[in-house]
């Protein structure tokens, strides 16, 4: 029996019940395969769902404003992904009248499809013979076909492209790529797979050559850089300030709190005033400062420390602060550095600090 065929086999006695396997509707699939890129199945279950509920068709999606979107999306990250289903939900009304392309070329021109998502598309709504290649992927052809090429270099990416074009099941590729995954996701995982019981212990070249660990490869570590991020909680009795992030940055569209960038850690926050916030500490009543809280992104240590200020009345903004009232403070959509702070300093609508 040929590899395609054995994994099919596989995934028809051991798949998971998702509700984005039953159906061909390329507006869902994508959808789904977009909140799956950002989190685990279980996590984005309930997303998918709050998003096929909210907006049923492309439409709906095109037609609500962004910062509902990005609300919907709170707690998935990466909020780029969350803008780029958005505007792409709008071109395909608008350009194709609502309904999904239906070629590989043309769902890859789609802003935020890249190979994978295009393939997906392609092959589970349309059937069309589009391997897809992501870390599941990787890792059960690196290791049945024994290949220790970097995944992350030009070259690896070109041979486990090749390879998957040859392996593809052309009668079925729809089944064929979720079976793939869901072998990569549910055995063939990154620690401890059960080799002994696996469909593949006569086949498998690195369970043979045991390299099972050591497999896939990649080349390049991920650097991270720090920063260093001090949040003002401007608080009067009902209000505080808000600002929503517009610049060129992580969180773009994203609401969150006056914020004073340093190259290090400060131990006051007074002689540290930047960015035209001096007038803001006029007449405050007292200054508290937060344990310094860390937030991990892909690429960035983010060391935030949030420091309250407590005033009288706060005046009418200006600089592109909102003034906020603590009641509506959740509708806003944040980043979860914010959403945490707020879930554990606010309650009923007042600051416990
Ligand atoms: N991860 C990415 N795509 C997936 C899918 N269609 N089903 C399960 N897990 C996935």
């Amino acid at each position: 029996m040929d590899f395609s065929t054995q994994i099919i086999e596989w995934y028809r006695t051991n798949k998971r019940d998702l509700p984005w396997r039953k159906t061909k509707n390329p507006y869902q699939i994508w959808l789904s395969e977009i909140i799956l890129q950002q989190t685990r199945v279980e996590q984005g279950l309930s997303y998918y769902l709050k998003f096929i509920e909210k907006y049923p068709s492309i439409k709906d999606l095109a037609n609500a404003p962004q910062d509902e979107v990005l609300k919907l999306w709170q707690g998935l990250g990466y909020y780029s992904r969350a803008r780029n289903l958005h505007y792409t939900s709008k071109v395909i009304t608008d350009k194709y009248k609502g309904e999904f392309p239906a070629t590989y070329k043309e769902i890859l021109d789609l802003k935020g499809i890249g190979e994978y998502t295009a393939a997906a598309i392609s092959s589970f709504s349309f059937n069309l013979p589009y391997p897809v290649i992501d870390g599941n992927v990787y890792r059960v052809l690196s290791r049945v076909f024994d290949i220790d090429t970097p995944i992350d270099s030009t070259l690896g990416k070109k041979e486990f492209k090749e390879l998957a074009y040859e392996l593809i099941n052309k009668n079925n590729p729809s089944e064929y790529n979720q079976a793939i995954m869901e072998f990569g996701a549910l055995y063939c995982k990154p620690q401890s797979p059960d080799c002994e019981n696996c469909i593949f212990t006569s086949t498998c070249l690195a369970f043979k050559t045991k390299k099972i660990n050591e497999l896939p490869v990649k080349s390049k570590k991920l650097k991270q850089k720090n920063r260093y991020f001090n949040y003002l909680v401007f608080i009067d009795e009902d209000y505080t300030y808000l600002k929503k992030r517009t610049h060129k940055d992580i969180w773009h569209g994203l609401f969150d709190f006056p914020l004073i960038e340093t190259p290090k850690k400060i131990d006051n926050i007074l002689n540290n005033q930047q960015e035209g916030y001096s007038f803001l500490f006029k007449n405050h009543l007292s200054i508290k400062k937060s344990e310094e809280q860390i937030h991990i992104l892909s690429h960035q240590k983010i060391h935030a420390t949030f420091w309250t200020v407590k005033q009288k009345n706060l005046t009418t903004p200006t600089n592109g602060l909102i003034k906020v009232d603590l009641k509506d403070i959740n509708n806003y959509p944040v980043p979860k550095l914010i959403e945490n702070y707020l879930s554990q300093n606010l309650k009923n609508c007042t600051f416990d600090i």
